[in-house]
């Protein structure tokens, strides 16, 4: 019997997409929401006994649940083996406590997902000071993918000379792959963190003049370390700010806050279902889910 996908709310587009490269089914799970958002969720008739279970992690408890849900009922059904395919992964980002009694998630949460699934496959998942998802997810397959390549060839595909920029030291491993690809040059920003919607930037020390910028990240979230950004380039008389990134995570006002500051081109990959997407990763995740197969 032939693997087959199922796919999450808001991923069913993408699973099907996915599901056609490989040429295997893709089934939906209905997902109700009672009025005080219990989630009720009803998975297909059993498919086969390999199950690749698609959706990303974005806005992520009430999902986490939903997920717990479908992969015990999934269990029951006799399905030996699932498949997580999580483009965006959640809770990478609390790698330590940094105060007393806080709860480091990215551990709690990779424990409790290596007890759900056999396999994980996801896309430049954010971890800090972890170099390998295995130790944040043990006793599961991991298969950690990255969309730098891609994010690169669109760049190229533009056939205009641009600067890259990342806004902080962390982006430099996804500034430097994007422009190996594009044949761009580079450079990093420092960022000083405040809160969570407070940051500032510090600007590498280049003429910006008449300079058309791309800012690469790997998430945009409330949007302003890449405003921040583009605000001081702006200042130091850049001509264009266009920015690019692979997690459109895209809080409430970010999308707003990025056209006050400016930033002319927003493009995503649709690691996150987003209206700003332009980069698929079908091909890439079929590839990977391929060798499960
Ligand atoms: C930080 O470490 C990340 O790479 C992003 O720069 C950050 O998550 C962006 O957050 P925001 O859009 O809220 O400034």
């Amino acid at each position: 019997m032939k693997a087959a996908i199922y796919t999450f709310p808001g991923y069913h587009q993408q699973g099907k997409n996915v599901a056609e490269i490989l040429n295997i089914s893709s089934h939906e799970i209905d997902i109700h929401h009672f009025p005080d958002k219990e989630s009720l969720v009803t998975l297909p008739e059993k498919k086969s006994d390999h199950v690749i279970l698609y959706l990303s992690l974005d806005y992520p408890n009430n999902k986490l649940i939903e997920l717990l849900l479908a992969c015990k009922t999934a269990r029951t059904q006799g399905i030996k083996r699932l498949s997580l395919v999580a483009p965006y992964l959640c809770y990478m980002r609390q790698d330590k406590s940094f105060h007393t009694e806080e709860a480091v998630s990215q551990h709690i949460i990779g424990r409790w997902l290596s007890e759900l699934v056999d396999d994980i496959i996801t896309v430049d998942p954010h971890l800090h000071r972890i170099q390998s998802l295995d130790t944040v997810i043990p006793d599961t397959n991991n298969i950690v993918l990255t969309a730098t390549p891609l994010l690169g060839e669109f760049i190229k595909s533009l056939n205009k000379t641009v600067h890259l920029l990342g806004p902080d030291e962390e982006s430099l491993q996804w500034v430097k792959s994007v422009a190996e690809i594009s044949h761009s040059p580079y450079s990093v920003a420092t960022k000083t963190r405040h809160s969570d919607t407070r940051v500032e930037i510090q600007l590498p020390e280049i003429d910006y003049h008449n300079q058309h910028i791309i800012l690469i990240d790997d998430v945009i979230s409330t949007g302003n370390t890449v405003a921040q950004t583009a605000i001081k380039l702006y200042k130091s008389g850049a001509l264009q700010v266009d920015v690019i990134a692979t997690h459109a995570l895209f809080t409430k006002d970010a999308l707003d806050t990025l056209n006050n500051s400016n930033i002319k081109n927003i493009w995503s990959s649709d690691s996150i279902s987003h209206s700003t997407n332009q980069i698929s990763l079908k091909h890439l995740l079929a590839q990977n889910i391929k060798t499960l197969l």
